[in-house]
C-alpha cells in the first residue's frame, strides 16, 4: 500500500528510559511506519538526567531501530504534533492508575487539535509495575534495577551516584 507514511508520536519525560518504554516502542513498528520518541523538556520539573542526556540514552538504545527517531519538545504536544505532521500519540497505559492522569491528557489534547488521536498500548505484563520514579528509587537506596532498564541507563545511573 502506498501513500503517506504514517508516523507516530510517543511522548515523555523519560527521566530514564526504562524497558516498559522500549517494549511499548517496540510494539509500535509492526503498526506505524515511523516513530518519533518526543522527550519534554519541561523547565518546571526537577529531573535527573537532562534532555540532552535522555535523549542520548534513546538514541544509543534505539540505534538498531531505522525507523525510530528521537527528538525532544517544549510547549504545547500539539503543536509540536503539527510541526511534525504527525496526527497519531502514543501512549503507555499499565494499570488502573495510570487511566485517570492518561483519560484527562487524551481528552484535553482532543479539544486542543480535533484531528489528532490518542493510542494506548499495554507494555508486557513483566514491566506493568515499571515506572521511571521507582526505577530511580530503587537505584538510589541499592536495590537491583536489572533487567528493567536497559545496560546504558544503568551506566548512568552509576555515574550520577558518582558523581
Ligand atoms: O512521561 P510523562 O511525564 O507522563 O509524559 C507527559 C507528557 C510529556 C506526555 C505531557 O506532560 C505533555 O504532553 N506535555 C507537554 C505540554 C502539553 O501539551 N500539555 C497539555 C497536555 S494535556
Amino acid at each position: 500500500m502506498s501513500g503517506p507514511r504514517r508516523l507516530a508520536v510517543y511522548p515523555g519525560s523519560f527521566d530514564p528510559l526504562h524497558n516498559g518504554h522500549v517494549d511499548i516502542i517496540d510494539r509500535c513498528l509492526p503498526i506505524f511506519d515511523d516513530l518519533l520518541v518526543a522527550v519534554l523538556r519541561n523547565e518546571e520539573k526537577q529531573p535527573l538526567f537532562s534532555v540532552e542526556e535522555r535523549v542520548e540514552i534513546l538514541h544509543q538504545t534505539l540505534a538498531g531501530r531505522a525507523r525510530v527517531r528521537v527528538e525532544s519538545f517544549s510547549g504545547l504536544l500539539v503543536d509540536f504534533m503539527d510541526r511534525v505532521g504527525a496526527i497519531t500519540i502514543v501512549r503507555g497505559l499499565r494499570a488502573l492508575s495510570d487511566f485517570d492522569y492518561e483519560f484527562q491528557m487524551a481528552l484535553m489534547n482532543r479539544r486542543l487539535a480535533p484531528r489528532i488521536e490518542t493510542v494506548f498500548m499495554m507494555p508486557k505484563e513483566e514491566y506493568s509495575y515499571v515506572s521511571s520514579r521507582l526505577v530511580k528509587e530503587v537505584f538510589m537506596l541499592g536495590g537491583t534495577i536489572d533487567g528493567l532498564v536497559p545496560p546504558n541507563v544503568v551506566e548512568r545511573l552509576r555515574g550520577k551516584v558518582r558523581a
